[in-house]
C-alpha cells in the first residue's frame, strides 16, 4: 500500500501525464490543419505514449492496492504561432514532467518507498529520451529552417514514427 502522499502525488501524476496526451492531440489537430500530416502524426504518436505513461501509473497503484482517483483534464491550447512554436511548446511542457517525475522520485524516497523509487527510474530514464527527441526536432527546424522547404522536410520525416509499444506494468 502507498503512503496517503504518494497516492494523492500518483493520481496528480496520472491527470499530468492524460492531460498531455490531450496536449499532443490538439498540437496534432493545429498541426492538420495546416496540412502538415507528417508533424500531426509525430504528435498523434507522442498522445498515444502519453496516453501509455499514465496506464502505466495507473497500473502501478492497482498492483500496490491503491485507489486510482481520475480527476477532470484540462483543456489544452487550440492554436500556437507556428508549428515550431508548437514544437518548442512541447519542448517546455517535457521540462516541466521531468520536473513532476523528479520531485515523485524526491517525494518516493522521502517515504523510503523503493518500489515507487524504482518505478519512477524508468520515468526519469523516458523523459531524457522524450526530451531529446524533440529537441532534436527543433535543432533541425533550425538548421533547415522552420518555414518552406525546411519545414517541408520534416514533415516528410516525422511521417515515419512509428506506434509506441504497449508498456508493461512494472
Ligand atoms: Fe509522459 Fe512526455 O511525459
Amino acid at each position: 500500500m502507498l503512503s496517503p502522499k504518494l497516492e494523492t502525488a500518483l493520481n496528480k501524476q496520472i491527470n499530468e501525464e492524460y492531460y498531455s496526451s490531450y496536449l499532443y492531440l490538439a498540437m496534432a489537430a493545429y498541426l492538420e490543419d495546416m496540412n502538415l500530416d507528417g508533424c500531426a502524426h509525430w504528435m498523434r504518436m507522442q498522445a498515444l505514449e502519453e496516453y501509455q505513461h499514465g496506464m502505466k501509473l495507473f497500473d502501478y497503484l492497482v498492483d500496490r492496492g491503491s485507489r486510482v482517483e481520475l480527476q477532470a483534464i484540462q483543456a489544452p491550447p487550440k492554436e500556437w504561432n507556428s508549428p515550431v512554436a508548437a514544437f518548442q511548446a512541447s519542448l517546455e511542457h517535457e521540462q516541466y514532467m521531468t520536473g513532476n517525475i523528479n520531485a515523485l522520485a524526491d517525494l518516493a524516497i522521502a517515504e523510503k518507498d523503493h518500489a515507487t523509487n524504482n518505478i519512477m527510474q524508468w520515468y526519469i530514464a523516458e523523459q531524457v529520451e522524450e526530451e531529446a527527441s524533440v529537441d532534436n526536432i527543433l535543432k533541425k527546424l533550425a538548421m533547415m529552417g522552420d518555414t518552406g522547404p525546411g519545414l517541408f522536410m520534416m514533415d516528410r520525416e516525422l511521417k515515419s514514427r512509428v506506434e509506441p509499444a504497449p508498456q508493461a506494468a512494472e
